[in-house]
Formats: C-alpha cells, sequence, structure tokens
C-alpha cells in the first residue's frame, strides 16, 4: 500500500517562485534558471511513491536537493507547487492543528547532527519528543526503553552524552525517533558523519530494526554504497530532479541514462549484489512423494536434482536424478537417498562471498532464510552472468562517454 504519494512536489527558492515553473517545462536548467532569474531550483515536480514498509532512499550529489525534497513530506518546507499525499490524504490541506498531528504520530525526523541535549541523561534524550506531547512519566519511560533496547542501548539510558562514543550518540538519536513510533521514519544524512565500520553496524541495526518492526524509512544519502546496501527502492537526485527511480538492481543493471550510468559504474557488483538478487526459483518434492514422481518433476522442469521441502517450505535435502533412478530400481524412498548436506546461504550473503563458497562444490547453493525456509537457489551460472554485467556496462559507459 503507498504510505506516502508526491505528484510534480516542487520547491523553489526566492521571490515569487512559481514564475520558475513554466520554465522548468520549457527544459531551462537549473543553473540556466538561476542566471536568468535568480531562483534556484530546489525540487523539480518530484513524482513518487513511497509503499508502506519500503527504505525508501533518496540519493545524490551535494546540491541536488535531498534535504529539500525530505522537509517536503512533513512541510518543514512548504512546497512551491504540486501534490503531496500522506495515506491517500491531502497533506497540503492539513491545518496547522492537523499538521502538527501528523508530525506527532505519522512522520517522525533523525538528523544527521545528533542534537541531543548535553544536560539530559540518555533515556531523558529519548523521551523528550514523548514529554513534548505531554504522555505521562511512567509511560513515556516505558517507550523510551523499548527504544533504547531496539537500539542495543540497554543500561546505557542514566549516561550522558558525551560519556557516549559517536556511534552510540547516533543510536540514541534513532531511539529517539523510534520511541515516538511514527510511521514513517525520515533519516537526513543519518550516519554521515560516523566512521566507516560504525557506520556499516549502523547500517545492518536499521536493517534488522526495519524488518522487525516494518516501518517506512525514508534514507537520505550521498554515499551510492549506502543507498545500495539499504535501499529498497532509490531515487537519484540531479539539479533538483529525480533522473531514475527504482530498486538496486535496476539502477545497476538499467540506468535510465548516462549520468545515473556515470554515477554507478565503479560499483563492484560482487560487494553489492546478494543472493536474493542471482537466485531463481527452486524445483522442489515433498517427501510424501516416490522417486518416480521426483524422476518425472525433473523431467517437466528439466533439471538433475530436486529440493526437498516440508510443507511449509523447509529445506530437508536433495535428490539427484540419477539416485531417484536407482530407487526406482531397488524400491528405496525418497527418505533413503535424500542427501542432506545441502551446501546453503541466506539471501543477503553477497555475490563475492557466494563465488568463494561456489568455487569448491560441485552442487548449487540453496538460499534458506532464518527460518529454514527455501527461498531458492543459485547457479554458478547466474553469479557470474551478474558480475559480467557489471564490466559490460562499464566497458558501454566509458565507451559512451569517450
Ligand atoms: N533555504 C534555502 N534558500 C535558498 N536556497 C536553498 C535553501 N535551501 C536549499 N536551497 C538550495 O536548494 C538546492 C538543494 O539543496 P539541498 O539542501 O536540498 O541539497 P542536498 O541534496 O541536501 O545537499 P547536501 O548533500 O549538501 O546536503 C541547492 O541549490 C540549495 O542551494
Ligand atoms: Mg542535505
Amino acid at each position: 500500500m503507498a504510505i506516502i504519494e508526491a505528484k510534480k512536489l516542487t520547491k523553489i527558492f526566492g521571490n515569487d517562485p512559481k514564475r520558475a515553473i513554466p520554465l522548468m517545462d520549457q527544459g531551462w536548467s537549473k543553473e540556466k534558471i538561476l542566471a536568468e532569474t535568480k531562483l534556484t531550483v530546489g525540487v523539480n515536480q518530484a513524482e513518487f511513491t513511497i509503499e508502506a514498509g519500503q527504505i525508501f532512499v533518496i540519493m545524490g550529489l551535494s546540491g541536488s536537493g535531498k534535504s529539500t525534497l525530505v522537509r517536503l513530506l512533513n512541510r518543514l518546507i512548504e512546497p512551491t507547487s504540486g501534490q503531496l499525499l500522506f495515506e491517500g490524504k491531502d497533506v497540503m490541506k492539513m491545518s496547522a492543528e492537523e499538521l502538527r498531528t501528523f508530525r506527532r504520530r505519522n512522520v517522525g525526523m533523525v538528523f544527521q547532527k545528533f542534537a541531543l541535549f548535553p544536560h539530559r541523561t540518555v533515556i531523558q534524550n529519548v523521551e523528550y519528543g514523548l514529554e513534548v506531547q505531554g504522555i505521562n512519566k511512567k509511560k513515556r519511560r516505558e517507550m523510551a526503553m523499548q527504544s533504547l533496547e531496539l537500539v542495543g542501548l540497554k543500561g546505557w539510558e542514566n549516561s550522558y552524552p558525551d560519556q557516549l562514543s559517536g556511534g552510540m550518540q547516533q543510536r540514541v538519536g534513532l531511539a529517539r525517533g523510534l520511541a515516538n513510533d511514527p510511521d514513517v521514519l525520515l533519516m537526513d544524512e543519518a550516519f554521515s558523519a560516523l566512521d566507516p565500520l560504525i557506520r556499516k553496524d549502523m547500517q545492518d541495526e536499521l536493517l534488522e530494526l526495519q524488518s522487525k518492526m516494518k516501518k517506512t524509512i525514508v534514507f537520505i544519502t550521498h554515499d551510492l554504497d549506502e543507498a545500495l546496501r539499504i535501499g529498497d527502492q532509490i531515487a537519484l537526485m540531479k539539479d533538483g530532479s529525480i533522473v531514475q527511480i527504482g530498486t538496486p538492481e535496476e539502477i545497476l543493471m538499467q540506468p535510465a541514462n548516462k549520468y545515473v550510468e556515470r554515477f554507478v559504474e565503479d560499483v563492484d557488483l560482487s560487494k553489492v549484489l546478494t543472493a536474493s538478487h542471482v537466485m531463481e526459483k527452486a524445483e522442489t518434492i515433498t517427501l510424501d512423494k516416490g522417486p518416480r514422481v521426483a524422476l518425472q518433476f525433473m523431467k517437466e522442469h528439466g533439471v538433475s536434482s530436486l529440493y526437498v521441502v516440508d510443507k511449509s517450505m523447509k529445506l530437508l535435502g536433495l535428490v539427484t536424478a540419477e539416485d531417484a533412478s536407482g530407487a526406482v530400481k531397488d524400491g528405496s524412498t525418497l527418505q533413503d537417498i535424500m542427501v542432506t548436506d545441502v551446501p546453503t546461504t541466506s539471501p543477503d550473503s553477497l555475490l563475492n562471498e557466494l563465488f568463494e563458497l561456489m568455487g569448491n562444490i560441485r552442487l548449487p547453493v540453496a538460499v534458506i532464510n532464518e527460518s529454514g525456509r527455501l527461498k531458492g537457489v543459485v547457479i554458478k551460472g547466474a553469479v557470474l552472468a551478474a558480475l559480467a554485467g557489471n564490466s559490460d556496462m562499464e566497458a558501454g559507459a566509458q565507451h559512451e562517454s569517450a
């Protein structure tokens, strides 16, 4: 379900800003509009839909309009024109009172600068927003503790911010954002001030939080690796316009134009693409079937082995065509011939890890989630093809820009 919908959402800075709209329609560049009219295009007719539960990443170089766009989403910046819907409701038509409620309940914000109060303890910082809302002390303490626990800071509640590392302070900022329990969390370069290792930890943490809490997150970054790592959808901005919106694979494999191509050309796909990106549908069979049926399935699907699963798709093992024909002859069952020592991997393991794993084995690799359910299968060819896609793309981009 769409939680946020933007239609031609536009912000122009300067006097009488609407003047710039017909010029943008005529295709004037941001540079030209500034030179001729002194107006700055912040966001140019952005169109996108954010689905509930998604991590929607806004990426782009400095000055491309990321912060402006995210501030339009909670009307910290008033749009010059266009439409903004939250769960189908027109945000532009909200009264001052409705807007306050909207900001309190529906959209929360986490900033790059942690902006923690130095004289308040960690827990007091986290419950600040709840205090402002007039929630009673017992209740807000409870809510704040919960969100501190979520970000892994239980035990630190009575410390002061300056007793915490930068990464921990950022977590307090995140906990404060989460404590209000908004439907959408807006995060503007929230991890940019962190050093690379802590930053990666925070990304992992965010992904884990996301899988637990199913929050909708709008995440701004100018870092492509970060965008690819955490984004379900990525919107790439240039000069106030969105040049492409897509999944990480789409951005990488089908760049919309040369700008996007150049933006992604140095990406090492083996460190970005995961098993879930390259896996194929796994052909399966359940244990109540016999070897003859197994052979028939293999023939139908053109495969030489089948994964054995239970009714809930939990992976039990693998049967090969060779063993199945043997079983037909000597009367053994699938259970008898099933191999249980099957190579597996998780959906988010990276291609470079997979590649290493596959170097030593003959079998395809089964992709299973944390509860052991079979999600797909990775075959060596698919990994190679995905990696080759990159070198082709790079060669093409270099060729065209040369
Ligand atoms: N209050 C303002 N008044 C005038 N121009 C502004 C204002 N805020 C932003 N701009 C302009 O709007 C454009 C987009 O700025 P914005 O801050 O959204 O970029 P950004 O992508 O967030 O950049 P960064 O990565 O540096 O944070 C820039 O050209 C900027 O100069
Ligand atoms: Mg910014």
